[in-house]
């Protein structure tokens, strides 16, 4: 089964607008590979300037979160049709930044997994285990709570609605990767459950990305994985070239 690839920049709390227009426009300028999507998440306040940036290229825009909402009384949260409104079609969802920082919970965030599908927008899941967990040995049971519970009353009619970022928390901005052994698993493990969770067929079209430390020395690596269908990417996003090398994984 053959994924369009996806490779995802999630500038977190970085950029200001020119800097994100002048990221924006380096990245668009550069045609990716056939078969392979690229996804900009910049900050709310550079969404608009990076939907204009990237209005006439193959680039496509995301937010870092998304409320379940079109409008209303939600203070500090932007909307689906707020996101359709400047270009964006994806969003980040359960990122592990908003687990822990802002406490956001499994319940919440299958609120904003429906909010976003049922507007058109793609949610990216994040799932992730942190260290503890890991040598803990209960990863797996980990990962199959997050996922099930942020994917609880969500029906698929097609697996390109939906995208799964796994992303171990004891890899986020340390530098450590998990060994593409390890990520491998991890994912094979994850299409396991999805396609327990819908069909076979629908699982696999899912894609699933891998997130943590990824940048132009592990992505070749990582991306020759049977089930890495993408790499969602935070500080080697932030500069050009090292994200065009990722964009251009061989
Ligand atoms: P990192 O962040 O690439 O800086 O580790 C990835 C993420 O948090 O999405």
């Amino acid at each position: 089964m053959s994924r369009t690839s996806l490779l995802a920049g999630n500038w977190k709390m970085h950029t200001t607008t020119s800097e994100a227009r002048q990221l924006a426009a380096a990245i668009a300028n550069q045609p990716a590979p056939s078969n392979r999507e690229v996804l900009l998440a910049p900050p709310m306040t550079a969404l608009a300037v990076v939907g204009e940036t990237v209005k006439n290229s193959n680039v496509l825009l995301g937010s870092q979160n998304i409320c379940w909402e079109e409008q209303g009384a939600f203070t500090g949260e932007i909307s689906p049709a707020m996101l359709k409104d400047v270009g964006g079609s994806m969003a980040i969802i359960g990122h592990s930044e908003r687990r822990a920082i802002f406490a956001e919970t499994d319940s919440l965030i299958n609120q904003r997994v429906q909010g976003a599908l049922k507007y058109g927008i793609i949610p990216i899941l994040c799932i992730g285990e942190t260290l503890e967990e890991r040598e803990a040995g209960t990863t797996m049971t980990i990962l199959e709570g997050q996922l099930r519970a942020g994917l609880v009353d969500t029906p698929l009619t097609s697996g390109a609605d939906l995208v799964i970022a796994y992303e171990p928390v004891w890899a986020i901005g340390t530098g450590k990767t998990a060994s593409t052994a390890q990520a491998q698993e991890v994912h094979l493990f994850i299409r396991g459950l999805l396609a327990d969770i819908y069909q076979k067929d629908i699982a696999d079209q899912i894609r699933i990305l891998y997130g943590g430390s990824v940048n132009p020395a592990n992505v070749d690596e990582l991306m020759a994985q049977e089930d890495i269908d993408g790499a969602l990417v935070g500080g080697a996003a932030l500069k050009a070239d090292s994200f065009l090398r990722i964009i251009n994984y061989q």
